[in-house]
């Protein structure tokens, strides 16, 4: 990518004990890992098999913590907010004051970070682009946002977000989401499902090659630490949606 382009980021801290209120120092830990991750800066990626090196994209987005809120007063970019909800799911409601969360600030000018506690081994979600306003961002557990703190291995390394990101940049799972499944980017290797924990190289499946699968990749299911890289591919992927006409285009405004 030869464009970069900022997203002012708000990060809603939704806490029901002490643990759950993670620090600024904590965000911003997870702003940094974004910002490596986003434009190819990311310390790791001397992890990266030489069979794929060539493939490493950037994908020239940065983030930044709000300086305005939506009324235009100065701000953080961080709203701490204690909440009576021990724990939430993939149903949206930290995203509702109303139902213990915290309200969406304006999707067209902010990536919307939700950092709460999360049920059923869920790390985070993502909403794609062209859903609804009031539910756009990224919610992820508190314990897998950002490094340091309450961030817990293997999942202590701000990759979560970088994930969701992912998604909320357009992007599919590396496996497509079905059996050698296709995720619309050609220069990731087909591959038959998620890797988990930290894959010997190569993983060959679904006939893809000598390299095999590309489990090194954000958008793939692997321990913080054996996750170093998006694909040229899907850096094109993600600026798309930042020229004129796509649909996260007005956050550049
Ligand atoms: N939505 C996925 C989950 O909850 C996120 C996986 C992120 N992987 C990671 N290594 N941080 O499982
Ligand atoms: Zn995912
Ligand atoms: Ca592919």
């Amino acid at each position: 990518s030869n464009i970069i382009v900022t997203i002012p980021v708000v990060v809603h801290v939704l806490y029901n004990t002490a643990a759950q209120n993670i620090s600024d120092a904590q965000v911003q830990s997870q702003l940094d890992v974004l910002n490596a991750d986003f434009h190819r800066l990311n310390g790791d990626l001397s992890k990266v098999p030489a069979a794929f090196t060539s493939l490493i994209g950037d994908a020239g987005v940065q983030f930044v913590l709000a300086k305005r809120d939506p009324s235009g007063n100065a701000t953080t970019g961080i709203v701490h907010k204690s909440t009576t909800a021990t724990s939430f799911d993939s149903s949206d409601k930290m995203k509702y004051s109303s139902s213990g969360g915290d309200d969406a600030w304006p999707a067209a000018s902010y990536l919307n970070l939700w950092s709460c506690n999360l049920g059923g081994g869920l790390l985070g979600y993502a909403q794609f682009p062209g859903g609804a306003p009031a539910t756009d961002g990224v919610a992820i557990l508190y314990s897998a946002f950002g490094s340091g703190g309450t961030a817990v291995a293997p999942y202590d390394l701000g990759r979560t977000a970088t994930h969701e990101v992912g998604h909320w940049l357009n992007l599919r799972h590396i496996w497509g989401d079905a059996r050698c499944g296709n995720d619309q980017v050609s220069d990731t290797p087909t591959q038959q499902t998620s890797n988990y924990g930290c894959p010997a190289f190569p993983h060959v499946t679904c006939s893809n090659g000598a390299s095999g699968d590309m489990f090194m990749n954000y958008m793939d299911y692997t321990d913080d630490g054996c996750m170093q890289m998006f694909s040229s591919g899907q850096g094109d992927r993600m600026d798309a949606l930042f020229a004129t006409g796509g649909s996260r285009a007005a956050l550049l405004t």
